[in-house]
């Protein structure tokens, strides 16, 4: 696997080494700390793309906290590991004023409730980063396929929304979200947690396992919802920002319960923002 640390040196590795023989070029933006979450992105792309770029950069435009920004871990030297034992080509590690061409400034984005609500709501600008960000990251690596976790879903229809308008050809594949053997979805912030905080967050996925099952037999979708969120809140050290049934296309806020496709959730445990979804 190559490190190029610029958008020069990217550009100048395409051009010395791109050919017509490559028709695939796949991307898995990321923001380092990897996991085996990220692994299966790039070995999606590796099993779909004669070149697989993977990007690190933790865009300063998509924190709305800066603690969070401050304490987002940060571990170089595993992440080349895990990206080169997954089968990336190209681990492309920009600054943020590289990509940005200056100063990290993101353009407000309004693509109705994808971008305003839940995800949006709680964290103001947030879609704003990662709309930026992606777009300038999708401009220096001109990918053909570029790879985005299931776990992330409102960002998957952000992303799928921004590229349909401004890079029509790259196509956007959303990968299967990976959870550990007790169920806690993958992220780079578990690492802040401890193994209390670990036990209390596997409730957030029992919960939606829960609901799912329940709605499988028949069960109603509102009501399941609303006694996991019984559930959830009267967790001490668990604080719950919200558990929504949602359809992931529209992301509109609707009682009715047709048509919702996932269930949603976000939640904090010691202090660590987690968001998980299962489908319906
Ligand atoms: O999902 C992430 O890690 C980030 O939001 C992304 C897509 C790399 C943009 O910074």
């Amino acid at each position: 696997m190559i490190i190029l640390k610029s958008t020069i040196e990217l550009n100048n590795w395409f051009i010395e080494n791109l050919n017509e023989l490559v028709e695939n070029v796949g991307f898995v933006p990321t923001m380092g700390a990897l996991h085996m979450g990220h692994a299966s992105l790039i070995e999606k792309a590796s099993s779909e793309c004669q070149i697989v770029v993977v990007s690190i950069l933790v865009n300063p435009t998509q924190f709305n906290e800066k603690a969070d920004l401050q304490s987002y871990p940060r571990n170089f030297d595993n992440d080349v590991i895990v990206a080169e034992k997954a089968g990336g080509t190209i681990l492309f590690t920009p600054t943020p004023k590289d990509i940005y061409g200056g100063e990290p400034y993101a353009e407000p984005v309004d693509y109705g409730p994808i971008t305003s609500a839940f995800e949006g709501l709680s964290r103001q600008g947030h879609f704003d980063g990662v709309v930026s960000v992606v777009d300038k990251l999708f401009i220096s690596v001109k990918p053909n396929r570029a790879y985005f976790g299931s776990k992330d879903l409102q960002q998957v229809a952000v992303v799928e929304r921004m590229s349909n308008e401004r890079h029509p050809k790259i196509k956007i594949v959303s990968c299967d979200l990976i959870r550990d053997e007790n169920g806690l979805a993958l992220s780079s912030r578990n690492i802040r947690l401890s193994y209390a905080g670990i036990i209390l967050a596997q409730n957030i996925s029992k919960e939606l396992q829960t609901i799912a099952e329940r709605v499988k037999e028949g069960g109603d979708m509102i009501e399941s919802v609303e006694i996991a969120k019984k559930k959830l809140k009267n967790l001490e050290g668990l604080e719950l920002e919200y558990i929504s049934g949602v359809n992931y296309k529209t992301f509109s806020i609707s009682t009715e319960n047709r048509g919702w496709s996932h269930i949603i959730v976000a939640a904090r445990v010691e202090g660590v923002r987690l968001i998980d979804n299962i489908e319906l």
